[in-house]
């Protein structure tokens, strides 16, 4: 049976749906899927289209994808990753026939009114990926977070807002069931994608090799280290520390693990950049693919900081190759 995860970072960007799910059948997408409550129910119900679900929460997550294979659904693929990054890199302009978002988090204060999903410029990403006529469907609690996303979509001109009934699936979210017990209100809107022109998104550029460089010469004995901050391309490097790694069968294998952050405007990693001697005086810094690296030209850089970084070392270390 094909597993409901689907492992993101090793795919081409955009994924081809159509070859993942090996049909042509509609493709939906949920963003904050929960536990899967209404994943399962809405897959089980509607089996001629394939569904697509984006979470952030790991817990979240491994609950729902337990819950997807205890019952078998072969319609849903869902993913580790945040929703912005999901639609400008993994799906084509015009393939999705909805987006589903149920109990977005609310961030009721004002001045967190800017982590909200629902405004103008999700609601543009969201029109390049839906196809014509596609829907934005949103079920909220929450009143102001309701008037907020209608008064953003009206901003962005590119959808109608059109009433619906609730469908059944809708109540059976973890949050539907709670805030039903308690009698609140349940706030539903459907915004329909008027065709308008939306903006195009540039998708991430990818490498294929792994960065790495040379130094010759010889790492110092004892060296101190502090965390540093580096600008390269889009974003910045953040190196956090330096361990030395040893080797119980074999006593001359010189390795240090740097770990880094990488920031970039829509992807945050953590990478581990290694060092490691290689013959005689020379020492290769390269990119673990430990944990499935996206290698973007910022992620690039994190070998680039290591190396100048390691130029500032008091020790004769010399540039003998730079590959990033
Ligand atoms: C209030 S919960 C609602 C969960 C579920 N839809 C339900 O109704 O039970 C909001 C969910 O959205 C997820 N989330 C928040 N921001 C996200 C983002 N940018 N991309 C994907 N998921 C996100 C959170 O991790 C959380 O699980």
């Amino acid at each position: 049976m094909t597993k409901p995860m689907l492992l993101w970072r090793k795919k081409e960007f955009p994924i081809v749906w159509q070859k993942e799910f090996n049909s042509k059948n509609n493709l939906h997408l949920e963003i904050g899927f929960g536990d899967g409550r209404y994943t399962a129910f809405r897959a089980k119900q509607e089996i001629a289209n394939n569904y697509v679900g984006l979470e952030i929460s790991g817990s979240s997550l491994y609950r729902a994808l337990k819950r997807l294979n205890d019952e078998q659904i072969t319609n849903v693929r869902l993913i580790k990753v945040r929703a912005d990054f999901a639609l400008k890199n993994l799906f084509s302009p015009n393939t999705l026939s909805s987006i589903v978002v149920n109990f977005p988090d609310p961030w009721p204060k004002e001045r967190h009114e800017k982590n909200r999903l629902l405004q103008d410029s999700f609601f543009q990403l969201a029109a390049s990926r839906l196809k014509k006529g596609g829907e934005i469907r949103l079920a909220t609690d929450h009143k102001k977070y309701f008037e907020f996303a209608q008064t953003e979509s009206k901003t962005s001109k590119l959808f109608d807002l059109v009433e619906k009934e609730v469908p059944e699936a809708v109540f059976e979210t973890k949050y539907a069931l709670k805030w039903k017990k308690q009698g609140k209100p349940l706030y539903y809107q459907v915004f329909k994608y008027n065709g308008n022109q939306s903006p195009e998104y540039k998708a991430l550029e990818r490498f294929k090799e792994m960065p790495h460089s040379v130094l010759e010469g010889e790492m110092p004995e004892r060296f101190s280290f502090s965390k540093q901050v580096i600008k390269y391309g889009l974003g910045h490097i953040v190196l956090h520390e330096v361990a030395k790694s040893y080797d119980y069968n074999d006593e001359t294998l010189e390795r240090y693990l740097v770990r880094a952050s990488v920031d970039e405007p829509d992807l945050n990693q953590q990478l581990l950049v290694v060092i490691r001697r290689k013959v005689g005086r020379e020492y290769l810094v390269r990119l673990e693919s430990f944990g499935d690296p996206i290698i973007t030209k910022t992620a690039r850089g994190a070998v680039h900081a290591v190396t100048e970084w390691m130029l500032t070392l008091p020790s004769d270390l010399k540039i003998k190759e730079r590959n990033y």
